[in-house]
């Protein structure tokens, strides 16, 4: 899940920026387009991609525990309400979309990829990881071009 985790690491360190990093006290509005700069071309994707790959494969091999991948489903509800809010004016939901992201993308390391990785044959798990990789490879338009900084992290 590797190509996953890395954009998980790049909207974990947006939230810090700006909710206690450089970002935090700059002006609503600016905090704002960062948030829906990073949505609409990095997370429209990643969420789309788990729902079609990711959470299908999951659900398959999760039993009674499949019930976190409804949550999962939920959040992605809401994370698209509070996006699209914010791109409409709403700033000041900027701070609980972070929340919310984060506590999301904690979810999907610390209980979904662990359980999967405990249910799932390893070759199984290395071919869903190479389907992510090759859709998130095509799916994602370069950043630069957005005028997004790039962070440190590496794709895989
Ligand atoms: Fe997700
Ligand atoms: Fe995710």
């Amino acid at each position: 899940m590797i190509p996953l985790s890395h954009e998980h690491h790049d909207a974990l360190l947006l939230a810090w920026r700006l909710r206690t990093g450089d970002l935090s006290k700059r002006e609503p509005e600016l905090r704002a387009k960062h948030v829906s700069a990073f949505f609409e071309y990095r997370l429209v994707n990643h969420l789309k991609l788990e729902e079609e790959l990711l959470f299908p494969a999951f659900r398959a091999v999760l039993g009674v525990e499949a019930s976190l991948i409804d949550v999962l489903l939920s959040d992605h509800r809401e994370l698209r309400a509070k996006a699209a809010a914010i791109k409409a004016g709403a700033y000041n939901q900027v701070d609980s979309l972070c929340d919310l992201l984060e506590r999301h993308i904690r979810t999907e390391e610390r209980q979904l990829f662990v359980l999967a990785e405990k249910r799932m044959k390893p070759t199984e798990m290395a071919e869903l990881g190479q389907q992510i990789k090759a859709q998130l490879s095509w799916r994602t338009p370069n950043l630069e071009r957005t005028g997004i900084s790039r962070t440190n992290c590496r794709r895989g």
